[in-house]
């Protein structure tokens, strides 16, 4: 009979973490933890916290470790920068270290917010030049995980398609809440560009190449780039309320003066990726993001 690998994830009450649970739960002995237990299948673990972190990787003893917990509200780690660095990199660090004790390798989530958005597009080698403390934090999480690890696969994801009405916190699921709240024009920056990311094809990604793929650091986005207003005009597409309700183009600056929310997180004007090093390995996993925003907004009720 064939063992499955045993994977330890943390994080895994997240947008990412819903989706890489489902999706490994079946091809893998999946142990779950998050320091927010949200779901009955998980475990509680604070990746800032070294000593029990220590003693249930060694109770588990996984044979992977997928590090997805992670600080992702910009404003709060901008306001909160201790609190950011703490966790999304002397986090990754603990976790760095005990695979490093284990021999075994780390699965870390980097992010396209490594970039500083003066180039259009960006390729798996240009170099990260973070702007926000987010960013900073988790590049920091990045460059300790390479500096402590060889067997390690580093996965830089784009904006997040995933986690349904409960778990998504990101720009999807606000532009649901104000067609919910009934809104009939919603406005919608067209100055910040990025390579939307579904959480299932990540997971598909991360299978394939942890499974075949030599060790490193990957881009994996979507196919297919575009601006917040490209994907909110793609939600009332999809949900055929394209008619009722308009969407207009504003700039980042404008915004304020419509929403209640204050992004004052400095963002790159551009976080589009290309996938080159999957290319070259083959693994040609990644739909379009149109596709798999039309299978996310199918997956859940939201309710409009
Ligand atoms: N969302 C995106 O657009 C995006 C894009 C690129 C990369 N990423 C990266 O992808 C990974 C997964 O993020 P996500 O999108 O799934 O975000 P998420 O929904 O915020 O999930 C992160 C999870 O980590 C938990 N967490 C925070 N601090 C922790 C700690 N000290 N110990 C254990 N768990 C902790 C969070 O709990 P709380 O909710 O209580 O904080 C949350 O459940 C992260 O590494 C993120 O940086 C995200």
């Amino acid at each position: 009979m064939q063992v499955l690998p045993k994977i330890l994830v943390t994080g895994c009450g997240g947008m990412l973490g819903e989706a890489v649970y489902n999706h490994f739960k079946n091809r893998a002995r999946v142990i779950a933890t998050d320091k927010n237990v949200n779901e009955p299948w998980l475990h509680n673990l604070d990746v800032t916290d070294y000593a029990s972190v220590r003693e249930f990787v060694y109770r588990v003893n996984p044979d992977y470790i997928f590090h997805l917990a992670a600080l992702t509200d910009m404003e709060y780690c901008e306001k909160n920068h201790l609190d950011a660095y703490k966790t999304n990199a002397i986090g990754s660090e603990n976790i760095a270290l005990l695979c490093k004790k284990l021999d075994i390798p780390m699965i870390y989530i980097s992010t396209a917010g490594v970039f500083d958005g003066k180039k259009e597009v960006y390729e798996d080698y240009d170099v990260p030049n973070p702007l926000s403390i987010y960013g900073k934090s988790k590049y920091a999480g990045e460059c300790s995980v390479k500096s402590i690890l060889s067997k390690y696969f580093v996965f830089r994801p784009g904006w997040m398609i995933g986690g349904g009405p409960d778990k998504d916190k990101k720009f999807i699921n606000k532009i649901i809440k104000q067609i919910r709240d009934g809104k009939k024009v919603l406005h919608v920056v067209d100055d910040k560009m990025g390579s939307p990311t579904y959480t299932y094809d990540l997971a598909r990604i991360i299978e394939k190449v942890i499974f075949t793929c030599p060790y490193g650091a990957y881009n994996a986005v979507c196919e297919g780039g575009g601006s917040r207003y490209d994907i909110a005009k793609e939600i009332l597409r999809i949900k055929g309320l394209d008619k009722k309700i308009k969407v207009k183009k504003v700039s980042s600056q404008e915004l304020k003066k419509y929403i209640k929310e204050d992004y004052f997180a400095p963002r790159p004007y551009s976080e589009q990726m290309v996938n080159i090093k999957l290319q070259i390995r083959g693994v040609d996993i990644p739909r379009h993001w149109k596709i798999c925003l039309q299978e996310y907004m199918e997956k859940f009720d939201w309710g409009i």
